[in-house]
């Protein structure tokens, strides 16, 4: 039996060890406030930038943004796994850990997972027959094989990568097959091949089959013919299913990028496919999603150089300058080409040939990133150059290698028409890191507003306005919010429960606030609720410096006619509203088409919830 330290024993480390004491060890800290402050151990720096918080117990640098606890501190700058550092600290704190063996119990949960696991792959690999057969074999899918013919596709191709098609709406589709193989619907739930409802979840659909990199199958891509939205239907996330991590190509494009030490990464399933068809066989797709550093790391064992394909989009840029240090760590050249069309699209119209030659002309990630960095200013005067210097700086500092440190400093020299020499001392001049005091605002503060900071002052921030107006009505008629404010604002189906709005919905800091403490009253927690009116809750030690905000807000809430519609339409909006900024900003497909989905049906609601007011 495998003894593991117990899960206590790793709290009373993490409360016990002491993050200033620990700190000291790897940099000299002085006192600043309530906080402690020095030169970060994790980069090199002049001025300090990391600071450590007693009373949280946690670090954090500004510089590298590095953060976290006395146990990760350990683990980071010793270089040791998870349970040596726990046990470094609980020997120098005196903690006695107690260590545990896996109950029966525990240890039988994980046989069954294993099990579950198992009979997924099972029934995926039973599914990806099926699909296949049937694209090949039944006249019900004349469609879809003429759609991929005229898309270009070689029945080599289309078996090479088991390419399928899930049969249309009124056939029987593969969970009745299943059955005479004797796959269970745990199994085929497990594999994520159910619908919500628990009928067919692929219908009338290409199948693009995904395994790991294996060759163990672990889900499907799903494209329409028609306009059926979405265009694809991504398998669900399971144990066996996440689009971090995973990339479509596998284990069909391993020979080729073993043997190139090379491999391109592109956006679509339609792109590898054509690629390898014309000969280009070392190319992967994510699967909908930003590329992460666990791709890059995936891609690392086989592969030198990484040939990142992409649509020149805002969205695109910004994957680019998250994926350069996790590739600068793994030593990885990553190089960036811009596309003026998909691959797929562009290898129909031009030779194979002419496409290595693009590969030629690619730029280093670090160019771009430079450049990026740099392009806004480029070519203006020293007052606006001077606005570019604390993100090169940052930039300079946070590649640790010093080779392609000193690369950066070239390129955002030679991009800002400067001397390196003279950037360099510039850089040197910049002022430091904010204060430390700001490292608590930092980690309170609910999630930074994502309003580009340009439009604040000239449009009002459409969020604020639907956070104002919501909490108007609440604190116009407190009693008609009790319930919305304890379970969720009920919403008309097809919409699934109840909308939730939390503190972080709301954008600016006062109005959570207001939020938190009409919740708190509502959950009766103090036994008083607000029916009672809003009296407790002004008298609460809290409202204090809230109050000029409060009758405010209850002032104009009076004006709007408050009501039980009313308050609802406020709901929907602001939930709404937010679901619509985080779909602008989510770099994954599958959450944007759900965001796009409730952002619709809330829309819905609130005009349905403000027709009623007009009824009233
Ligand atoms: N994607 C997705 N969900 C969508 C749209 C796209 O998951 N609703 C993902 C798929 O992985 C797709 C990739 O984003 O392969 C690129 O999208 P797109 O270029 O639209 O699709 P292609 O695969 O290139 O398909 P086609 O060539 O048929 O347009
Ligand atoms: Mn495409």
């Amino acid at each position: 039996m495998r003894l593991r330290i117990s899960p206590q024993s790793i709290e009373l480390v993490r409360e016990t060890a002491n993050i200033v004491e620990v700190a000291s060890e790897f940099t000299a800290l002085k006192r600043q406030g309530a906080n402690y402050s020095g030169l970060c151990p994790y980069h090199e720096e002049k001025t300090p930038s990391f600071s450590v918080s007693p009373e949280k117990n946690f670090y954090y640098c500004f510089g590298c943004q590095k953060g976290g606890d006395a146990i990760k501190l350990v683990m980071e700058l010793k270089s040791l796994p998870f349970a040596e550092a726990v046990s470094h600290l609980a020997e120098r704190f005196g903690i006695e850990l107690k260590l545990e063996g896996r109950s029966p119990e525990a240890e039988r949960a994980a046989e069954q997972r294993t099990s579950l696991r198992r009979s997924a792959h099972k029934a995926l690999a039973a599914a990806t027959a099926y699909y296949h057969k049937y694209l090949l074999k039944s006249p019900a899918a004349e469609e879809a094989r003429q759609y991929l013919e005229s898309r270009g596709f070689l029945r080599s191709t289309i078996e090479e990568f088991r390419l399928g098609y899930a049969p249309p709406r009124g056939r029987p589709g593969f969970t009745q097959a299943a059955r005479t193989v004797n796959l269970g619907r745990e199994a085929l739930e497990a594999a994520g091949l159910l619908s919500q409802r628990g009928g067919e979840r692929f219908v009338d659909r290409l199948m693009f089959p995904i395994s790991d990199r294996r060759g163990r199958m672990v889900g499907f891509g799903a494209r329409s013919l028609g306009d059926a939205k979405p265009k694809y239907l991504n398998s669900p996330e399971t144990e066996i299913f996440n689009k971090r991590s995973l990339l479509y190509g596998f284990p069909q494009v391993l020979e080729a990028t073993r043997r190139e030490k090379a491999v391109l990464v592109v956006e679509g399933y339609t792109d590898v496919l054509m690629l390898y068809q014309s000969g280009i066989k070392n190319a992967v797709a994510t699967l909908g999603t930003a590329m992460t550093g666990q791709h890059l790391k995936t891609l690392s064992s086989y592969a030198e150089k990484v040939y990142l394909l992409f649509d020149p989009d805002e969205a695109g840029e910004n994957v680019l300058e998250k994926a350069f240090f996790p590739a600068a760590e793994l030593r990885l050249d990553l190089r960036v080409v811009r596309l003026p069309q998909d691959p797929a699209d562009w290898l129909l119209e031009n030779p194979a040939r002419e496409f290595r030659e693009l590969l030629s002309g690619a730029s280093s990630v670090l160019e771009y990133v430079v450049r990026r960095n740099t392009d806004r200013v480029r070519g203006t005067d020293a007052v606006d150059r001077a606005r570019a210097l604390p993100k090169i700086k940052d930039l300079v500092q946070r590649i640790e290698d010093p080779i392609l440190s000193r690369e950066a400093l070239r390129l955002a020299a030679e991009a800002l028409g400067m001397d390196p020499g003279t950037l360099r001392e510039e850089l040197r001049e910049e002022p430091g890191a904010p204060n430390v005091a700001n490292v608590r605002a930092s980690r309170e503060a609910p999630p930074a507003r994502v309003t580009p900071r340009r439009d604040q002052r000239v449009l009002s921030d459409p969020v604020v306005e639907a956070g104002r107006e919501l909490l108007a009505l609440m604190l116009a008629r407190p009693d008609l919010s009790v319930r919305a404010l304890r379970e969720g604002m009920k919403a008309p189906p097809p919409w699934n429960g109840s909308v939730m709005l939390g503190t972080g919905d709301f954008g600016d800091e006062t109005q959570g606030r207001i939020f938190a403490l009409l919740e708190e009253y509502a959950s009766g927690g103090d036994g008083a609720g607000p029916h009672q009116g809003l009296d407790p809750i002004l008298s609460d030690e809290r409202a204090r410096p809230l109050l000029d905000e409060i009758s405010a807000l209850r002032a104009a809430g009076e004006r709007l006619y408050p009501s039980t519609a009313a308050l609802r339409a406020a709901w929907f909006r602001l939930a709404a509203i937010k679901r619509a900024e985080a779909k602008l900003l989510t770099e994954d497909f599958d959450e944007k088409y759900r965001l796009h989905t409730e952002v619709k049906l809330l829309n819905a609601a609130a005009v349905e919830a403000s027709n009623q007011t007009l009824d009233s």
